[in-house]
């Protein structure tokens, strides 16, 4: 799925921001490394037997998920269409959610080229759109199938001020409120397969350690629509923090119920996708040298990235954990903001009222 990466990663122009919080990003990793999560050059080992160099077939090798049928946004490039892949070789039936249709369709070709008895359909979803979001959970659930996993993947980072169709900020919209929406829309079906199928439905939500990054209260709950104030990456910050307290919240209310359905999220890892489009351009030719450089050796690759999602989403050793934050197929931590059970029941309620 390499092709489906951004074509020519040399040409990624990075702001000087986003440099900074790389490079935090690469201290940060040296000392997990240390306390022994481990950066990928090292290949060290955590609890769970992979590290972030494990790609996405290692961690759900010899897993047989024939049985299972799963939703994955954003299949159409990068991490999701490996996810997508991954899955679908490992027996899953997956339906590919995808705003745009012709790529969703190469995606999908290019999966049944190289597993020709994967079971794969792609289906139109724009989560930015409130009523795409329920056209596509209304299609999903009268055609009769049943959900065990749920894969919110789909994202966009650092768009420069932009309102959804339904007047709600950009990144907030797609990466958050699209997902909050067709979760909901998804969540019965999930649970009654759960009890038919005596299998654990799993919720999987593709965050970032960019939540470490957001405005000074986490969530812009007053001004979540405002230009003044906006940075396009704290708002990116403030969506993936919104992913993190969806998962915690969502999995508090499943505990409660006594749902057999975990939700969970995660942190991929830094891959060079399509995901960087909105960054700020540098034009300077020794500098995007450097991070091409720097990033050989320091970024994933899909392959790679798509790991942590395939683990969290099969692997045995995950059954009957909920409400956690993964990374490098192991289990991590988020900020404070990103345990904060209120800061979560706040965000429940404030998307309950955007979606009404
Ligand atoms: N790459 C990284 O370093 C990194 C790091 C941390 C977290 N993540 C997270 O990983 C996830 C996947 O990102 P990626 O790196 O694989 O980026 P990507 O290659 O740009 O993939 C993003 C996917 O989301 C889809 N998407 C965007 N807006 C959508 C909308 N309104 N409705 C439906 N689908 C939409 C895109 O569709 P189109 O193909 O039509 O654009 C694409 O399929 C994101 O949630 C991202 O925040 C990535």
């Amino acid at each position: 799925m390499r092709s489906r990466t951004l074509q020519n990663p040399c040409r990624i122009r990075i702001s000087p921001r986003f440099l900074r919080s790389f490079l935090t990003h690469k201290r940060r990793r040296r000392r997990q490394a240390r306390e022994g999560s481990g950066m990928w050059l090292f290949k060290k080992n955590g609890p769970s037997g992979f590290s972030s160099s494990s790609t996405a077939e290692q961690v759900t090798s010899g897993i047989d998920a024939s049985s299972l049928t799963a939703i994955v946004t954003g299949a159409s490039s990068g991490i999701g269409a490996e996810t997508a892949r991954v899955l679908a070789v490992r027996g899953v039936n997956v339906v590919m959610g995808v705003r745009n249709m012709d790529s969703g369709k190469k995606v999908r070709e290019e999966i049944v080229k190289q597993a020709p008895s994967a079971k794969v359909d792609a289906m139109e979803l724009d989560l930015s759109s409130l009523a795409s979001v329920r056209k596509f959970a209304s299609a999903f659930n009268s055609s009769g199938r049943r959900l065990n996993l749920l894969i919110n993947n789909a994202g966009v980072m650092a768009t420069p001020f932009t309102l959804s169709k339904d007047k709600i900020e950009l990144q907030f919209a797609t990466n958050h409120l699209g997902h909050f929406l067709l979760t909901n829309l998804l969540l019965e079906n999930m649970k009654k397969t759960a009890v038919e199928s005596k299998k654990e439905g799993r919720i999987v939500v593709v965050a970032s350690e960019a939540h470490r990054a957001t405005y000074p209260n986490g969530i812009r709950f007053d001004k979540i629509n405002d230009k003044s104030g906006y940075s396009s990456y704290l708002a990116y910050g403030q969506s993936k923090l919104a992913n993190i307290l969806h998962a915690k919240e969502l999995s508090r209310r499943l505990k409660e119920e006594g749902a057999n359905v975990t939700a969970n999220s995660l942190h991929p890892g830094v891959i060079a996708t399509n995901l960087f489009r909105h960054m700020t351009l540098i034009s300077v030719p020794v500098v995007s040298g450097v991070i091409e450089a720097v990033g050989k050796l320091a970024f994933k690759n899909v392959e790679q990235g798509a790991a942590t999602t395939c683990y969290v989403a099969l692997h045995p050793q995950v059954k009957g954990i909920s409400g956690e934050y993964f990374s490098d197929s192991n289990l991590s931590k988020p900020t404070s903001f990103g345990q904060d059970a209120a800061l979560g029941k706040k965000l429940w309620d404030f998307s309950m009222e955007l979606v009404k």
